[in-house]
């Protein structure tokens, strides 16, 4: 038994925060955010949480679908900005819907996390345990970013896409590649609880900076230089294709600088590689169902079409897939 990918949906909140309104907030300018990261503006979420933007795009996903919310087996949220410990993402989505035959929770593999989502889809309808399954990237990280930081704020977004993994007699996900180095973690951090050094004293004060992401952005991005080819070599080699054979390039839209490092690295069209970062920003998990919903809104995914997804980031972790549309 083969799964494809039968509906793409995202959600972007409304607020735009642009780049001259950084400067406001921060020591930074345009030219140089535009420059080192490709970002013009990020969307922030105003009242809304990391449940109720992935709501809204699983909406989407299911009427591309042509689905019914009592259709789904499984709901799997990628996140790393879920409202709450417990409930997971994944069955405050389920609750939203109405899917009452859903099984749900949530997967935290940081901006690898869809295509992880994706793999754990396939796998699952692969042993026949479920056949149609909602799966995820949601976030809302201007939660988690201190505005006080220039090297971080400029580059986060909020955001959340979704797709529908269907069981098919074709074979829609020809090949995938998860991969982890959580040794090297440290480098992109974000706490969930304070770190308390005796549990019985009295507890500091739980202040933003203590939960903020924390990010040595030169190591990140010379991880994300090195593994995202690395993925991208690895997927193709499982699925026994070529990077010519590829129809469609989906990154993770961290950085546009890591963007043209994969451009140049296998001498690609630029229109074959899709960008939305300067609208977006990183929306970690989300970036990449994003760029689906708005591909398949564009009418640039034709059937048949092989569409590889790229992911990288925050574990440390890195991620592919080959998808046929
Ligand atoms: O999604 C997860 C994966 N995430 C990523 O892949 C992100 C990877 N990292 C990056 O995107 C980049 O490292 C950044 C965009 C965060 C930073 O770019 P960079 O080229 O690595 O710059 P840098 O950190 O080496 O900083 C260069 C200079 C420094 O000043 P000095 O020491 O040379 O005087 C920084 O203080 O730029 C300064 N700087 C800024 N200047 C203006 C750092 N942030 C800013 C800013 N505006 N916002």
């Amino acid at each position: 038994m083969g799964s494809k990918i039968t509906g793409f949906g995202a959600y972007l909140p409304p607020e735009a925060l642009t780049n001259s309104q950084l400067e406001g907030l921060v020591d930074t300018n345009d030219e140089w955010i535009v420059q080192r990261t490709g970002i013009r503006e990020r969307r922030i979420a105003q009242g809304e949480g990391t449940a109720a933007l992935a709501l809204r795009a699983a909406r989407c996903a299911l009427a591309d679908a042509g689905r019914e919310p009592e259709s789904l087996d499984l709901i799997i949220t990628a996140t790393v900005t879920p409202d709450c410990f417990t409930p997971s993402t994944a069955c405050m989505v389920q609750a939203g819907l109405g899917a009452r035959r859903a099984a749900a929770f949530d997967i935290s593999a940081a901006c690898s996390g869809f295509v992880y989502a994706l793999d754990l889809a396939d796998s699952f309808i692969q042993t026949g345990k479920f056949r149609t399954i909602l799966i995820l990237g949601a976030e809302t990280l201007s939660r988690i970013v201190d505005y006080t930081d220039r090297s971080t704020c400029i580059l986060f977004g909020d955001g959340a896409g979704a797709a529908v993994v269907e069981a098919s007699e074709e074979d829609g996900v020809l090949g995938t590649y998860l991969w982890a180095d959580g040794a090297g973690g440290g480098v992109l951090r974000a706490q969930a609880l304070p770190q308390d050094e005796n549990p019985l004293g009295s507890r500091a004060a739980w202040t933003i900076t203590d939960r903020a992401v924390s990010m040595a952005g030169g190591e990140v991005l010379r991880f994300s230089l090195s593994e995202a080819p690395r993925a991208i070599d690895a997927v193709l080699s499982r699925a026994g294709l070529t990077i010519g054979d590829i129809d469609w390039i989906v990154p993770h839209q961290a950085n546009r600088r890591i963007i043209s490092g994969i451009i140049r690295r296998y001498h690609l069209p630029e229109q074959k590689v899709y960008v939305n970062i300067d609208r977006f920003g990183n929306t970690s998990s989300a970036t990449i169902p994003i760029c689906l919903a708005e591909m398949r809104e564009r009418g640039l995914l034709q059937t048949g079409q092989r569409v590889l997804l790229v992911g990288f980031g925050g574990g440390l972790t890195a991620a592919a897939a080959i998808i046929r549309i």
